[in-house]
């Protein structure tokens, strides 16, 4: 089968090649095909995120993707918020599960973060309106909203879950988070064998980090989304763990929560578990749901017998050491 890779920036390739040397030993074999994207691309091509990127993601329909840098505060707009609108990858999806041999204050934590991917305030229009004011576009289409909520519904049904939760701030936003609400109503009303729950995000914020278990479905637009999945990620172990995937209606991009890590870049020290994991997913997105099974089995034999593990999960092992545990483990 032929998958496109995004390599991305940072500890990127150094994740990608442990997955591809994991998914390898699983015995599935995958014909990846190389796309540019992030610094090397921007040097390379003059765009970190060419044209053929996307046009290689639409023919084969699924990718897995490394981490790519953004620059803060100057330089070109986000690679991911691009690659998202470009394909109109409209749901973001980050499963938040306890994993075994993980010390953290609660078990049971089973909830996902499902984040609206292609507007809000990350819809990218800014501009100066005169020098010391500068205005951020928050854009909520009716569209959208009621396709995400839509989304969070229909995973509910397909899994078996109870709750939708709609985070908002209708409170404050009353038009464009106003809109957004209308539209969550809606939709629950046609899922009436799935609770619906709606509350205010710094609520919800609050909730979370006092019993996440509380929560089964969370689906809110995309600027809280990115919030909150960094947040749930904490809540389970940390950003080497939890993986992502974003869906459209033709393509799919699997990814990590987490970024390009600057801070350990080329050290060796990178945890390929979050994107392993979103390997795992994809894997089961294209139907080889035995071979994302036994990689999940392999990453908590491994979290539980704690040998290898990197040091974000309080080990001194490095992502060698831990590939080579999974792979022994499959
Ligand atoms: P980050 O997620 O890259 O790192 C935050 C902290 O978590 C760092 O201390 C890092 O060492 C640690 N960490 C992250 N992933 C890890 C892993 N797999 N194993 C061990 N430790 C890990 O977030 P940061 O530093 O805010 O962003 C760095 C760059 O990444 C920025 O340019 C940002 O724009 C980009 N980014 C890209 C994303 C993507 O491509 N999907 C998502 C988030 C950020």
């Amino acid at each position: 089968m032929q998958i496109v890779l995004i390599a991305g920036d940072g500890i990127g390739p150094e994740v990608t090649d442990a997955t591809k040397r994991v998914i390898a030993a699983a015995g599935v074999s995958i014909d990846w095909i190389p796309a540019p994207a992030g610094l090397e691309a921007a040097e390379q091509f003059g765009d970190p995120l060419p044209d053929k990127t996307l046009e290689i993601i639409r023919k084969h329909r699924v990718a897995l993707k490394g981490p790519c840098t953004t620059p803060v505060g100057k330089g070109y707009r986000s690679i991911n918020v691009r690659l998202r609108q470009g394909l109109d990858l409209f749901a973001s999806v980050r499963p938040v599960r306890t994993l075994p041999g993980v010390n953290v204050p609660f078990t049971n934590v089973d909830l996902i973060v499902v984040r609206e991917n292609t507007e809000g305030l990350y819809a990218g229009l800014e501009h100066v309106v005169v020098p010391g004011v500068v205005e951020s576009l928050r854009i909520i289409t009716r569209r959208a909203a009621d396709r995400i909520v839509r989304f969070a519904f229909e995973t509910a049904r397909r899994q078996g879950r109870r709750l939708v939760t709609f985070c908002h701030k209708a409170d404050v936003m009353k038009l464009s988070d106003g809109l957004f609400l209308q539209c969550a109503r809606e939709v629950a009303e046609e899922y009436p064998f799935i609770e619906f729950n709606e509350k205010l995000i710094d609520n919800v914020c609050m909730e979370l980090v006092l019993d996440p278990t509380r929560f089964d479905i969370l689906v809110m637009e995309n600027l809280f989304g990115d919030v909150v999945s960094d947040l749930c990620a904490g809540l389970v172990g940390g950003l080497g763990l939890v993986p992502g995937a974003n869906y459209g209606n033709l393509c799919a991009v699997f990814e990590a929560v987490h970024g390009s890590a600057p801070d350990i870049a080329g050290k060796g020290l990178a945890n390929p578990i979050a994107c392993l994991r979103s390997a795992a997913m994809m894997l089961e997105h294209v139907g080889s749901r035995d071979a994302a099974a036994r990689i999940e089995n392999a990453v908590n034999k491994t979290l539980s017998n704690k040998i290898g593990l990197t040091r974000d999960l309080g080990g001194d092992g490095t992502s060698e050491t831990i590939t080579r545990a999974i792979i022994s483990n499959l």
